[in-house]
């Protein structure tokens, strides 16, 4: 039996919500769309859920992806992880029985992705002679499809795990980045035909934006060489939100910069603690850390581009540099993107052996890599096929 029954009403382009909620949300659901854009058939609505809300977290991201303002904006903010995702429940209801879209896109993991998920699957809308735009099934309900779906770092300390796990047992459909994730779907009972290996959409906008980011002149902005310094980024509560292990970090940036010039964009919860522990005058005193605010897509993916290596515990960044061969040191015991270890150039660090693998790297050593597959730019089209074969 196919997984929604044919109630399509063709005359209607078919309303398709893009939920967009925090940084990492941007660079996934941009070409899908503009792709999305592209089709008669199709349209695409972005709600964006306001939980990251700063000019430099979110605007310059709409800017740089050239994507329009969002069409519904829910002004959520920051939070403790269940008002943050409460506030979102409650407000995206009300747009889902206003809207009525016949698909709600989500991407990754954040607090916003689950919380949408959840507001999507328990809608019922009112029957109506006059269905909602496009509908895909017959039960008066949207169809909700996981961008990034299968992801497992199988540590549940993360709240990014439970957001994950939540999304994807609900989520009719699947779309995975990697064959690892399809295996963990698989063990997790999901049924096969609710999974499809579409590739890695993150690829697609750098390769989208790849001459912008080419030719955008942050590394001279900043006084850098092509090679001679590593890019640093941290925000993940286990490494920042504890004053030991931030400035144990501190400690070994400022030794490891001693040899190569390291630059550091500051994620406004970094900041924060670096702020409230008394450790950010240390950082602005060591002369070869140059410390920036967060910045935008293209400016911070040229000094992606141009740096010798990366120290990350994002996850977007891990998949990126395996793209693009760089070395990447990630500040976590585990990764959901394994596929970046086994294949990439991604290797997990801990602050013991952080310093002995900037050496090996700055002195030329570097493991085989290869792109893993589907990470090619064309996600997004492949997408747009597996919507249009539903409608
Ligand atoms: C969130 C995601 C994380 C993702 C990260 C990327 C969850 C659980 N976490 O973490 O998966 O990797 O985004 O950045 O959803 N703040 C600002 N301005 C902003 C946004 C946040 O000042 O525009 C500050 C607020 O003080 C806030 C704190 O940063 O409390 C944390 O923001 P939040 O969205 O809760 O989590 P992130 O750490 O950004």
């Amino acid at each position: 039996m196919p997984l929604f029954e044919g109630v399509t009403d063709v005359t209607q382009p078919m309303k398709i919500h893009l939920i967009a909620a925090a940084r990492p949300n941007f660079m996934k659901i941009a070409p899908l769309y503009h792709a999305l854009k592209r089709q008669t058939w199709a349209e695409p609505i972005i709600v964006h859920t306001g939980q990251h809300y700063d000019i430099n977290m979110s605007d310059t991201f709409f800017k740089d992806l050239e994507l329009p303002d969002p069409n519904i904006h829910l002004g959520i903010g920051s939070g403790s992880h269940a008002e943050q995702t409460g506030r979102v429940m409650i407000a995206y209801e009300k747009v889902l029985e206003k809207e009525m879209p016949a698909l709600v896109v989500v991407a990754g993991d954040v607090n916003s992705t689950m919380a949408c998920t959840i507001a999507a699957s328990k809608i019922v809308y009112p029957s109506s002679p006059d269905r909602h735009a496009g509908s895909l099934r017959n039960d008066n309900r949207p169809i909700v499809a996981h961008l990034e779906a299968g992801l497992r770092s199988n540590d549940r300390t993360m709240p990014e795990e439970i957001n994950r796990i939540v999304t994807d047992a609900l989520a009719d459909i699947l779309w995975t980045p990697s064959p690892d994730a399809v295996e963990n779907l698989l063990t997790e009972g999901v049924p096969r035909a609710k999974i499809m290996n579409v590739g890695n959409i993150m690829i697609d906008s750098l390769e989208m934006m790849r001459k912008k980011i080419e030719c955008a002149d942050a590394i001279n902005e900043f006084g850098l060489t092509k090679g001679g310094y590593g890019l640093i980024t941290l925000h993940r509560p286990a490494n920042v939100d504890s004053p030991a292990i931030l400035s144990t970090l501190c400690r070994m940036l400022i030794g490891a910069s001693q040899k190569t010039p390291l630059v550091f964009p500051i994620h406004p919860r970094t900041r924060k603690h670096l702020d409230d522990f008394g450790l950010m005058d240390t950082l602005r005193d060591a002369k070869n850390i140059i410390l920036s605010d967060p910045m935008n897509y293209i400016r911070f993916m040229n000094l992606v581009f141009n740096c010798k290596f990366v120290i990350t515990d994002s996850g977007g960044i891990q998949e990126e540099t395996t793209y693009l061969g760089i070395p990447c040191l990630t500040m976590r015991p585990n990764t959901e993107r394994p596929v970046t270890v086994d294949q990439g150039t991604n290797q997990l660090c801990t602050i013991e052996n952080l310093q002995r693998r900037i050496e090996r790297i700055v002195s030329g050593g570097m493991k085989n890599h290869v792109v893993p597959e589907l990470w090619d730019g064309h996600t997004a089209g492949r997408i747009v096929d597996t919507i249009r074969k539903l409608s």
